[in-house]
């Protein structure tokens, strides 16, 4: 089965107004590249205004609550995400599973939430430095992937990111080696838990420092469907590389 390539841009806690002239360019340097689904996860904040600025580009929240709505000061719930023009969220990011607290069970209902709501979901999961090293990485992910994947997913609007925590920000990446084992490894999982066909139809992208010297050997490498880039994907300079390189 051919899996489209999937690059993602997490933009984090960065952008303002401003902003939305550079998403204009990086999404007008997509188009082309028309083979590759390309889309823009900005802060909340911007979510519906750059829905609304660059029609028919795919926009996405970073977080979602599992509830549809109440009593959750700050929080945004995935149908409102919907409403606002987005069309796909990113859930257990390793910054929301580290710094707020989120188990497996709390990412699993986002996802489903997410899911009921219409959107696309991009499923995080990772190890960190001290996992990495104990020789214990793929256990650690595939237990993430048992406890925080929703049942009966549709394969087409659910995308795992692999984002080892010891590279995101930091400049290192696992070896090629390393991450066509992790894939694979995730890929046998999740025909295990959903089964062989929807196992070949989700994309598994790979996160953590890629950028556009890296992005083709890692976007080569087995299994590896995409990436989710966070500090490479704020400038259409820095993002247009890596969408030309999947
Ligand atoms: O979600 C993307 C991310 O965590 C990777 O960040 O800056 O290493 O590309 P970065």
């Amino acid at each position: 089965m051919t899996r489209r390539k999937y690059v993602v841009g997490n933009w984090k806690m960065n952008g303002l107004t401003a902003a939305l002239d550079e998403a204009g360019a990086i999404f007008a340097a997509a188009e082309a590249y028309p083979s590759v689904d390309v889309a823009l996860c900005p802060p909340f904040t911007l979510v519906g205004a750059m829905a609304a600025a660059v029609p028919g580009a795919a926009v996405g929240g970073q977080d979602c609550h599992a509830a549809d709505s109440g009593a959750f000061t700050g929080s945004v719930a995935a149908p409102m995400l919907a409403d606002a023009g987005a069309t796909l969220v990113i859930v257990g990011h390793s910054e929301r599973r580290e710094g707020f607290g989120e188990s497996d069970a709390d990412v699993r209902a986002k996802a489903a939430a997410a899911l009921a709501a219409g959107l696309s979901v991009i499923l995080c999961v990772g190890e960190p430095r001290a996992v990495r090293e104990s020789g214990e990485a793929i256990a650690y992910v595939l237990a993430q992937i048992a406890g925080s994947l929703p049942d009966d997913a549709d394969p087409a609007r659910l995308a795992i990111a692999y984002e080892p925590i010891w590279a995101i920000g930091t400049g290192l990446v696992p070896t090629v080696a390393d991450v066509a084992d992790m894939h694979g490894a995730i890929r046998a999982k999740l025909a295990e838990q959903a089964g062989a066909a929807a196992a070949q139809a989700m994309r598994i992208l790979y996160g953590g420092s890629v950028n556009g010297d890296n992005a083709a050997e890692l976007l080569g490498t087995g299994d590896v469907d995409g990436a989710l880039v966070g500090g490479a994907s704020l400038t259409a300079g820095k993002f247009g590389p890596i969408v030309a390189a999947a």
